[in-house]
């Protein structure tokens, strides 16, 4: 019964997309756990590009459950979207392979007008986030407030809901933020057409893969944003309002821990993170630009430039701690073809002291500065390679240090986009 969970260790967009999908070869089932349409997975498959925001990545390949499980907010909207785009790039996509779960809350219009309207409020200190209403709608779910799946289907208890909610959201919206109220009949009516276009899609999601895992099933796992973007475990307030890390993989779909056979956490070979918040390997001269241009780093979801950095074993650490891996896959590593040297955070000064885990205090977390160590690079390209030994002999130091300094088996070294650019050690199923 292989159910193996995929994380980010960094600050999301490590290639968790291209990971998946590969994975998902050999999978039965794929289910996301939480998060939303914030997500951007990108997959190239002969050349072609499909960015995926809530629909796991096993999706392009025939034949696969994919499930959205209860922790995942849900824009009825945008889901239709998805869905439509893909079927019209002949995915083939019906009530047989994507379920989704009753009890995910939705992403309400309210929702993305509070996430809008909240971040202008807060100027200079606001988070960056993608303004899709992730945090208010899992708000309202903390607070008991929320409307999920399974409430779409219920008529007027529906729209007594939204009256009830609209009552205060109207009064913030048109009080403090100065802005336009949403009228409960009119959301209603949108909302309740969604729910016909995916009524064939919802389903008990706990149940089908908790059946998949009793039948010894291959479930694959897959994880949004990534570690320090996590609602506990990273770089708070900067972060994303669920939990990123593989006990959100439990709690987001109703698998009990016992049932996870493995955790495969992914790093980029460099880091990056889109929005604002504390990141003290990055790069700010024009070998960042460099490494953005070339690594095409720019948000999958928002288009914004993502800010570009060296690898920082102290957060790295932290992530291998609160995901208890089992294995790591690496992505990414051709994009530092060419470099003279490369950058290894190794720990954090501030006010004279050596941090060797990353302060708690985010004013601390901010302040610090990185203590590297410096390697040499490699000239030769890793791009496409697929056997190990044919890497060159730096990018192999590169790899075994981190593997070194993490104390977790490297198992998958991803050396370009396309689902063939791939250096498999040790299979996950
Ligand atoms: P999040 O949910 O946002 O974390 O998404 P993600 O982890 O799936 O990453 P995203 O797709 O946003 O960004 C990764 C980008 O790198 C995509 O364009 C991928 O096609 C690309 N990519 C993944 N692996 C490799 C690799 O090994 N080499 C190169 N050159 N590109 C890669
Ligand atoms: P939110 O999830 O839209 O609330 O955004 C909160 C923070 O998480 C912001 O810094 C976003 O840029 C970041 N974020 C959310 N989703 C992703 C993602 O998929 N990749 C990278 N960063 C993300
Ligand atoms: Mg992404």
């Amino acid at each position: 019964m292989p159910s193996v969970i995929v994380v980010g260790l960094q600050w999301g967009d490590e290639g968790k997309g291209k990971i998946v999908d590969v994975l998902s070869e050999k999978a039965d089932v794929v289910a996301r756990f939480q998060g939303g349409h914030n997500a951007g997975h990108t997959v190239v498959i002969n050349n072609e590009k499909f960015i995926l925001h809530v629909i796991p990545s096993g999706i392009l390949y025939k034949g696969k459950k994919c499930l959205i499980g209860n922790g995942v907010v849900v824009d009825p909207a945008s889901l239709v979207k998805e869905i439509e785009g893909l079927i019209r790039r002949n995915v083939q996509i019906d009530g047989s392979n994507l379920l989704l779960s009753k009890h995910a809350h939705v992403i309400m219009p309210y929702h993305i007008a509070i996430d809008q309207e909240s971040e202008k409020l807060k100027g200079s200190k606001s988070i960056g986030t993608t303004g899709r209403g992730i945090g208010p709608t899992y708000c309202d779910k903390i607070g008991r407030t929320g409307i999920r799946i399974s409430d779409l289907y219920q008529g007027e208890l529906f729209r007594s809901k939204l009256k009830s909610n609209l009552l205060h959201i109207n009064f913030l919206l048109e009080n403090l933020y100065q802005s336009k109220g949403f009228n409960p009949d009119e959301i209603f009516e949108e909302y309740s057409g969604y729910a016909e276009k995916l009524r064939e899609h919802v389903a008990d999601t706990d149940i089908i893969i908790n059946d998949a895992i009793n039948s010894n099933k291959n479930v694959l796992l897959e994880g949004a944003q990534g570690t320090l973007l996590d609602i506990d475990h990273g770089t708070y307030p900067y972060v994303t309002s669920s939990n990123s890390t593989a006990g959100g993989a439990c709690t987001g779909l109703g698998i009990g821990p016992t049932k996870i056979t493995g955790v495969l956490g992914v790093i980029k070979a460099y880091t990056t993170r889109v929005g604002g918040g504390p990141f003290p390997t990055e790069i700010h001269d024009s070998l960042g630009e460099l490494i953005r241009e070339k690594g095409g780093e720019y948000g999958a979801t928002t288009g914004r430039p993502r800010r570009c950095g060296w690898l920082d074993m102290v957060i790295l650490r932290h992530s291998v701690r609160v995901n208890g891996l089992t294995g790591i896959a690496i992505t990414k590593l051709d994009i530092l073809d060419g470099l003279e040297s490369l950058k290894i955070c190794t720990s954090y000064k501030y006010n004279g002291r050596i941090y060797n885990e990353f302060p708690k205090e985010i004013n601390i977390f901010n302040e610090c500065e990185p203590v590297y160590e410096e390697i040499k690079g490699w000239k030769e390209s890793t791009s496409g390679i697929t056997d190990y030994k044919k890497l060159p002999e730096r990018a192999r130091e590169y790899i075994e240090k981190i593997q070194e300094m993490l104390g977790v088996e490297v198992q998958i070294i991803s050396t370009g986009q396309r689902r063939d650019e791939l250096i498999k050690i040790k299979e996950q199923f």
